[in-house]
């Protein structure tokens, strides 16, 4: 049977009136959230001993923010000013004090197409992961998956990463082999890539709970 894995942080404990208590989740995402989904998943399931507290999203309508409300979890709309790409620093220094205000414990980026920066970062250190579908540090970017069936990569994967400034270039956590079919589309390795992604990220948030 596979171990139920716990994690006791000793400053929650003395934090908070003497109990245990979960590690503190906030979750960004852009899109469909199925990673968001497979948190909740390892959540309920006694995989990962957290609790997500609130997830955001860059995106009014990204199916992320419905996937929160169904499992009753605070669902938020930020307002990117019309901005295509970039994540402006105010509303950036305005995330950070929100979720020090929520006393968030871990930022966990899952599908979030903006460049976090220093507001965030200063406010979080080595408290951001990022799952990023390449192999990294080959196939940063946008479409990692087609951009390794264009340059012919035998092997893809995905990759759990600490944040920095970079464009996914933090610290390696974890990593996940997936490799290339002679007769793959970009769906449908994206597709794999993802079965693996949903497996990876828990464990890879577990892995970064116990080193917290
Ligand atoms: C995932 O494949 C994730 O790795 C990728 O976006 C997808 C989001 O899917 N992220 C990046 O490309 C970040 N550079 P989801 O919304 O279903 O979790």
């Amino acid at each position: 049977m596979e171990p139920r894995l716990i994690c006791i942080d000793k400053r929650r404990i003395s934090g908070r009136m003497g109990g245990v208590m979960s590690l503190r989740l906030a979750v960004l995402g852009s899109g469909s959230g199925s990673n968001c989904q497979s948190i909740f998943n390892a959540i309920a399931d006694g995989r990962l001993d957290a609790e997500v507290v609130i997830v955001l999203s860059d995106h009014e309508d990204a199916y992320i923010l419905e996937r929160a409300r169904q499992h009753g979890v605070r669902a938020e709309y930020m307002d990117c000013g019309g901005f295509k790409n970039k994540f402006p620093l105010e509303v950036q220094e305005a995330l950070a004090k929100k979720l020090q205000e929520l006393d968030i414990d871990l930022i966990c980026l899952a599908g979030f197409m903006r460049l976090v920066k220093a507001p965030l970062l200063e406010a979080f250190p080595r408290r951001i992961l990022n799952i990023h579908p390449a192999l990294l540090p080959a196939f940063p970017g946008v479409e990692a998956w087609t951009q390794a069936l264009n340059a012919g990569a035998k092997q893809a994967g995905c990759t759990v990463h600490y944040v920095d400034a970079g464009m996914d270039t933090g610290e390696i956590l974890m990593q996940a082999y997936v490799p290339v079919l002679p007769d793959d589309t970009p769906q449908t390795l994206h597709a794999r890539i993802q079965v693996q992604e949903h497996i990876l990220y828990p464990a890879a948030i577990l892995s970064a709970i116990s080193r917290l």
